[in-house]
């Protein structure tokens, strides 16, 4: 039988370090080690970052190999993200992986983030579903820095139908959190307050946006002006209605979504959808698009495992596996990008 390649995979776009090493398929270790310092200033702070990523590297490296089980010398490829992201934190996960295989003499494959994202439902039993999707699908990739609509015809062959025009629905969700009084990151903290919530008590307006593109900016001022309005009147207004002002922002967060990916299914005729990035962590948006699932038996929705929802070395691993599987290497010389370049090899 051929030997499974080995991959160890880097990821270090935000403030999350992540280091994976897998076989084939299968995950051996997935490190991630979160920088907690961001949560006082409300937001990723790039200087801290990068040099929490400098001191976090070695660490996580470590800690994955010791919980795999295999030496550096099993390792056959190693692979990190180039962006888009922060590019001080990108450029640490870069130096460290170019070093590494320069002393080892093995590949070097290069990563784009999203891309990660969408392929880690290629990990076995990385979703609900325990199923790979099959091609061509839709992703619906929520994060903190993107939330777009693409259509993945294969591993390597993706198209974006729509984007946000403005603010991420990761980003909105993280700016209204902290009006609420919560720190970075925000979305976990509405959803674990949205519990026992009553998601009907407050509405809030749903951006008009034409064709497949987003805008949560208008949302997001929407919430902070209904607060500040509120406050003016009752001081203990959050105090008092914290669980329903987070369940009534998720559901209808969860509704301009679907909204979108319905809109998206009639443009295209693809009725597989895959949700991927931080915000599919999400239970209320999980809860509504499984249970649009089960009533629209046409569809087909995959969720991933909360582990590979949000910024995990894994998921860096499993795409660069299938540039492996190509004998797709790139040289020593690449240097990250901050924004989105391409999907194509
Ligand atoms: O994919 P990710 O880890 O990093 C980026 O690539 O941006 O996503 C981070 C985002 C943050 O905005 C965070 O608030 C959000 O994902 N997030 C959530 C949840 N967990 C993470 N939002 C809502 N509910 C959650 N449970
Ligand atoms: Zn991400």
């Amino acid at each position: 039988m051929k030997k499974k390649p080995v991959i160890l995979g880097i990821e270090s776009s935000c403030d999350d370090t992540g280091v994976s090493i897998i076989r084939g398929r299968d995950v051996l270790s997935n490190i991630i080690i979160h920088q907690k310092i961001h949560k006082k200033y409300g937001g990723v702070v790039p200087e801290l970052a990068s040099r929490l990523h400098d001191i976090n590297i070695t660490k996580a490296v470590k800690k994955a190999f010791l919980s795999a089980r295999v030496t550096r010398y099993q390792i056959d490829a190693v692979s990190f993200t180039l962006g888009p992201g922060l590019i001080g934190s990108l450029l640490v996960g870069a130096s460290f992986a170019k070093s590494f295989s320069m002393g080892l003499e093995i590949p070097l494959l290069t990563v784009n983030h999203i891309q990660a994202h969408i392929l880690s439902h290629f990990i076995r039993n990385a979703n609900v579903n325990n199923s790979y999707p099959k091609f061509p699908f839709l992703s619906l990739v929520i994060s903190g820095g993107h939330t777009q609509i693409i259509k993945v015809n294969d591993f390597f062959q993706m198209e974006i139908l729509g984007t946000t025009l403005d603010d991420s629905v990761g980003e909105a969700l993280d700016k209204v959190a902290r009006m609420l009084g919560f720190y970075y990151p925000g979305g976990p903290m509405i959803e674990f307050f949205s519990k026992n919530g009553n998601n009907k008590k407050f509405t809030f307006s749903k951006p008009i946006v034409n064709g497949l593109n987003f805008s949560f900016s208008g949302f997001k001022n929407d919430v902070s002006q209904f607060i500040i309005k509120k406050l003016k009147k009752n001081t203990l207004f959050i105090k008092h209605n914290l669980s329903d002002i987070c369940a009534s922002i998720q559901k209808i967060i969860a509704e301009i979504l679907l909204e979108k990916v319905k809109k998206s299914v009639i443009y295209t005729g693809i009725y597989r959808i895959v949700l991927a990035g931080g915000v599919s962590a999400n239970y209320e948006i999980r809860k509504t698009f499984m249970s649009f699932a089960e009533k629209h038996k046409k569809y087909e929705i995959f969720i991933p495992n909360k582990n590979f929802t949000t910024d995990n070395g894994a998921m860096i691993a499993i795409t660069g596996l299938f540039k492996y599987e190509r004998n797709i290497f790139d040289s020593l010389h690449v240097t990250p990008y901050s924004k989105f370049k391409t999907f194509s090899l």
